[in-house]
């Protein structure tokens, strides 16, 4: 199976920012393990990054348009706590979607405990660092089989 993995604002800068919360393995270290993952279990995965919504939205769209991918996942940053354009976009593809969160968003801020996100994707995983990632592919692969 093929999947997209889009990380959204601020998450190009993982690995150096807030390391206590995110942990010290760059954005690029992390998306080299989800690949061997990936390709240990037959699978591929490509990989987008922007700091800007409209350049996400856009990558939905053409994931769908394209129908390059089985299933996609999302760390939307902190659009994932407000962005409804995100939410359409994601609604408007037929492509499951899983929100994914390195950081356990629930025992943190209050604003982090509400996502726009969630109710059009198809599961969500929060809370294991990178590992995140991972379960969120468990999770899609499982789903996708059915
Ligand atoms: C995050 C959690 C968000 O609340 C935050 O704004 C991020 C990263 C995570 O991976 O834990 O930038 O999505």
């Amino acid at each position: 199976m093929k999947f997209l993995v889009i990380n959204g604002v601020n998450l190009n800068l993982t690995g150096k920012r807030e390391k206590g919360v995110y942990g010290s393995a760059s954005l690029d270290e992390i998306n080299e393990k989800i690949a061997a993952y990936c390709a240990a279990n037959g699978d591929q995965a490509d990989f987008y990054q922007s700091n800007i919504e409209g350049e996400l939205v856009n990558k939905l769209h053409e994931a769908f348009l394209d129908k390059a991918y089985d299933g996609i996942l999302l760390n939307a940053g902190a659009f994932t706590h407000y962005s409804y354009a995100l939410r359409d976009a994601i609604a408007a593809i037929d492509i499951p979607v899983a929100e994914v969160h390195m950081s356990n968003v629930h025992a943190r801020e209050e604003f982090r405990h509400n996502s726009v996100l969630s109710e059009v994707c198809k599961g969500v995983v929060c809370g294991f660092g990178h590992g995140s990632y991972i379960a969120a592919i468990v999770g899609l692969k499982d789903v996708l089989a059915k």
